[in-house]
């Protein structure tokens, strides 16, 4: 490409368009008629913090605007609190004891999205994939650029990982192999009780986290969020389902929205967002789309590995603002939390493989 050709350009001139055939002839009319939709905004935390992100969101729903803001606030509510070992601030780290959040957006209305993975020091990594997806023409940056270009837009640097964070994956170090030096010396090993010194701390859980935030504001137009710190004490580089469009999450304006949490490798291989979305569109609704899902991915494995039920749950709207929640098996709970101008209620959706 020649140099003096803009990027925009180029992309106009491949496509046999001028700029003046692009702006008459490809906007669609977006959204849809205001009249009887129910804006609404969900999210799978059903914590203090999720209701509390809930109340955020909606503040932004009511008063009409975009559910494009209202998920990203309700989405910072949740990645700043230094309690929540699994997104944003406080999230557990890799196994360096360094914090890496994925996180992704997409935006309906305008067929757009944006992700960041790897990403250290910011808090927000939502905010971050927003800015990727509103001011690049790119959909998905990590690691160090994706840093670069965050501070670039003025995001701070700021330590994520907390007290209580450092020192569970200090526990998980001590506990990962006998063989190795971390922990007590050999000649005090059988003296001390190990689990003394860490009497107090949190139990160490090896655990997926992360967080999905969808909402449909009053011109029916839809959009996603789904952030995380990932799996806990994960190998560094890893990245999961939470920053890749279709896996972690997907919005189609005209459907619904779909999100995902749980083992990142199975949602990635199945892109189950983008599977549940296609389920809405041939009339099944969120429950039952949430539910699809799930028996897609144990049909997999089954062939594999029969005894193998992986740790996903499924969250899911539909343009008519209706909702489903579906979990795999163990102690994961099938419930969302829901705001719309009836208040704040916790969906309660389906275990689709109980423990027997
Ligand atoms: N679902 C989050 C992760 O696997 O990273």
């Amino acid at each position: 490409m020649s140099s003096k050709i803009s990027r925009r350009n180029f992309f106009n001139k491949t496509m046999g368009l001028s700029a003046g055939a692009l702006f008459f002839k490809s906007i669609p009319i977006f959204g849809s008629s205001a009249k009887g939709i129910t804006p609404i905004i969900v999210t799978s935390h059903t914590n203090q913090t999720g209701q509390m992100a809930m109340e955020a969101g909606w503040r932004i729903l009511a008063d009409g605007g975009s559910a494009l803001d209202a998920i990203e606030k309700a989405a910072n509510v949740i990645e700043v609190d230094p309690e929540d070992t699994s997104v944003g601030y406080g999230g557990l780290p890799n196994e360096n004891g360094i914090v890496q959040l994925d996180s992704s957006i997409m935006d309906g209305k305008t067929y757009n999205a944006g992700a960041v993975a790897c990403l250290e020091n910011i808090k927000t990594p939502s905010s971050v994939a927003r800015v990727v997806m509103e001011r690049t023409d790119h959909v998905l940056m990590v690691g160090q650029g994706a840093l670069d270009f965050a501070r670039k837009w003025g995001f701070k640097d700021e330590d994520l990982l907390t007290e209580k964070a450092r020192k569970i994956w200090l526990r998980w170090k001590e506990n990962m192999n006998e063989n190795d030096d971390w922990g007590p010396p050999d000649h005090l090993k059988n003296l001390q009780k190990k689990e003394s010194y860490w009497e107090g701390f949190p139990e160490v859980e090896h655990h997926y986290g992360t967080t999905n935030v969808l909402a449909i504001d009053k011109n029916g137009d839809i959009a996603g969020i789904t952030t995380t710190s990932g799996l806990s004490f994960k190998i560094p580089g890893r990245v999961g389902d939470s920053p890749i469009i279709g896996a972690g999450l997907y919005v189609d304006n005209e459907v619904g929205a779909a999100g995902a949490t749980g083992r990142g490798e199975d949602v990635i291989k199945s892109l189950a967002s983008y599977y549940i979305v296609l389920r809405m569109k041939d009339g099944r609704n969120p429950q039952q789309a949430c539910e699809d899902a799930l028996h897609m991915i144990i049909d997999k494995y089954r062939k594999v590995n029969p005894d193998f039920y992986p740790g996903e749950k499924f969250v899911a709207i539909n343009k008519s603002g209706e909702t489903g929640c579906a979990t795999m098996r163990g102690n994961r709970t099938p419930a969302m939390s829901v705001r719309t101008s009836d208040g704040y209620s916790k969906y309660k959706g389906k275990v689709a493989y109980p423990d027997k």
